[in-house]
C-alpha cells in the first residue's frame, strides 16, 4: 500500500503474551557492519568481494540495488547469507533519491565513490522518525580530504579530479557514519590521514579489518586514534560479517522479560559489555562462554537506569528495548537518550499498553506496572518496534503491531527465532 511515496506495510504482527523463552537461537551478520562494508565493496577492483554471514534484511536488499544502479554486478544467497560483489566496472557515481530516501545509510557510498572515481552525486538524506540525522561530519572529512562539495537541488555533489590527499581530521561528535565514510574516502587519499574522536563501535572494527584485507593500510579502529595510509588501489575479498550485537541483545532482554531461559549463540560477550553490566544490575543471569551468552531470569526483574551514550557506553540502539523491560520492573527508572534528539517514539506506544513513562526533554522516568495490557500499537521506527514486539511477549492477551516495515529492516527472521523460542507470534496481512 502506498501513502504519498512512502510504501507502508500491509502486514502486522500478532502477539500472544504469557509466553516465557526457552531454547536457543543463533545471531545473524551485524546489520551496521554488512552495509558499511557492502558500501566499501565499490573499492574492489581485479575481482569481486564475497561477504558471509550477511542477514536477509531490507536494508540489505536496498544498498544492494543502490550498488546495482552504478553499474555493479551483485547477487545476494540469502539462505546462504552470502552476497557476491562485483565492483570491477562502476559506469555510474549518481544514487538516486527514491532509494536514497529509502535508507539514510545509502549515504555511505559517498566516500568509497570519491575515493575510486574522484566524483560522486547523492541524494541528500532526509531525517527520519528519530532525529534530522546531519551528514556535516561526513562532509566536514571530504572537503578536509581536498573533496570540493556541492550541495543544490536536493542532490550533494563532491569532486576531487585530482584525487583525495590525506589529512588530520578530527570529529566534533565520534559520529559513526562519519567515520566510515571518512575511513572509505582515506583508503585511497595521497599519504596519511589521522582521524581524531572518531566512532569506536565493533563495526568500525570490522569495516576497517575489511578494507585491510582489500590491500588498505588502517591502524587504531576501535580507538580514539585512526590512521589511513592511502593506497592506489584495493581489490575485492572474500570476508564474514561479525555478529549482531543489537540482534543479540535484544534477545537478551527477551528472556529476561519472560523470565525464561535462553542460549544466544553467536553472541560476542566483548561487544555487549554495558548491556550484559545492565542486565545484570536488573537481577538477570548471565553465563558467558567462547561460542554465546545464556540469559535466565526466575523473578520480576528490578528496574534500572540507562544513559545512551557513544561506544564503548550504552547503545542507543538498546534504549527502547531497555525501557520496555523497564516498564514491567520493580521500581522506578530513568532512560536517558544522549545520542538521539526524538528517540523517544515508542513511549506514546508503551503508554497505550498501561506503561507509567513521564518524558522529561532527553530523559523518560519509567515507573514499572505489574502487567501490560495488550492492544493495537505501531511500530514508529526500527528498535521501539522490537521494543513493542518485546511488551507484546509479556502483556496481557493480544498485542498487534502495524507497520512492520520498520522491524523487517533490522532483524533476520524475527517471527521464525521468536516462534523456535516458545513465543506465540505470527505475521498476517494488515
Ligand atoms: C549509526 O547511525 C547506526 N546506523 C544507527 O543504528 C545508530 O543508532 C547510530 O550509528 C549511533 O550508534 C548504521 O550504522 C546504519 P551517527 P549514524 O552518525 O551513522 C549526529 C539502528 O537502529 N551527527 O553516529 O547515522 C547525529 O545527528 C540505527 O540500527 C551529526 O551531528 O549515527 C546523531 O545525533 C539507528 N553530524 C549522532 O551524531 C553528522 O554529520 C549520532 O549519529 C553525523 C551525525
Amino acid at each position: 500500500m502506498f501513502l504519498g511515496d512512502v510504501e507502508l506495510s500491509m502486514e502486522k504482527l500478532i502477539i500472544n503474551g504469557g509466553h516465557r523463552l526457552e531454547g536457543h537461537v543463533k545471531i545473524s551478520g551485524a546489520k551496521n557492519a554488512v552495509l558499511p562494508i557492502i558500501a566499501a565493496t565499490l573499492l574492489g577492483q581485479d575481482q569481486p568481494s564475497i561477504l558471509d554471514e550477511v542477514p536477509a534484511l531490507e536494508d540489505v536488499h536496498t544498498i544492494t540495488e543502490v550498488l546495482r544502479k552504478l553499474g555493479v554486478k551483485a547477487s545476494f544467497d540469502t539462505a546462504g547469507h552470502q552476497l557476491h560483489v562485483d565492483s570491477t566496472a562502476i559506469d555510474s557515481c549518481e544514487a538516486p533519491y527514491d532509494l536514497v530516501r529509502k535508507m539514510r545509510a545509502s549515504f555511505l557510498i559517498m566516500g568509497p565513490l570519491l575515493a575510486r572515481c574522484g566524483k560522486a552525486k547523492i541524494s541528500l538524506p532526509g531525517g527520519c522518525a528519530i532525529g534530522t540525522r546531519p551528514i556535516d561530519l561526513h562532509l566536514k572529512g571530504f572537503e578536509a580530504l581536498g573533496a570540493d562539495i556541492h550541495i543544490g537541488h536536493g542532490f550533494i555533489e563532491a569532486s576531487a579530479p585530482e584525487g583525495l590527499k590525506g589529512a588530520k581530521i578530527y570529529l566534533d561528535f565520534p559520529s559513526v557514519g562519519a567515520t566510515e565514510n571518512i575511513l572509505m574516502a582515506a583508503s585511497m587519499a595521497e599519504g596519511q590521514t589521522v582521524l581524531e574522536n572518531p566512532a569506536q563501535e565493533p563495526e568500525i572494527v570490522d569495516l576497517a579489518n575489511y578494507l585491510n584485507v582489500m590491500g588498505a593500510k588502517i591502524r587504531g579502529a576501535g580507538t580514539n586514534v585512526i590512521k589511513i595510509e592511502g593506497r592506489p588501489k584495493l581489490t575485492g575479498r572474500a570476508y564474514t560479517i561479525i555478529p549482531d550485537r543489537i540482534e543479540a541483545g535484544t534477545y537478551m532482554v527477551a528472556a529476561a522479560m519472560t523470565q525464561g531461559n535462553v542460549y544466544i549463540e553467536n553472541a560476542i560477550s566483548e561487544h555487549l559489555k554495558p548491556v550484559i553490566a545492565k542486565l545484570k544490575e536488573a537481577g538477570v543471569t548471565i553465563e558467558e562462554d567462547i561460542d554465546g551468552i545464556r540469559v535466565s531470569c526466575s523473578k520480576r526483574t528490578k528496574t534500572v537506569d540507562i544513559k545512551t551514550m557513544p561506544y564503548p557506553g550504552f547503545p542507543t540502539d538498546m534504549q527502547a528495548q531497555f525501557m520496555a523491560m523497564m516498564a514491567v520492573s520493580e521500581g522506578n527508572g530513568l532512560v536517558t537518550e544522549t545520542v538521539f534528539e526524538n528517540r523517544f517514539m515508542h513511549v506514546d506506544e508503551l503508554k497505550r499498553m498501561g506503561a507509567h513513562i513521564r518524558i522529561d526533554g532527553r530523559t523518560s522516568m519509567v515507573e514499572g506496572v505489574e502487567r501490560l495490557t495488550g492492544c493495537q500499537v505501531k511500530a514508529t521506527d526500527l528498535r521501539a518496534g522490537a521494543a513493542m514486539v518485546l511488551a507484546g511477549l509479556v502483556a496481557d492477551g493480544e498485542t498487534q503491531v502495524g507497520y512492520i516495515h520498520h522491524i523487517d529492516r533490522g532483524y533476520d527472521n524475527l517471527v521464525e527465532k521468536l516462534v523456535g523460542l516458545g513465543a506465540d507470534i505470527r505475521r498476517v496481512d494488515q
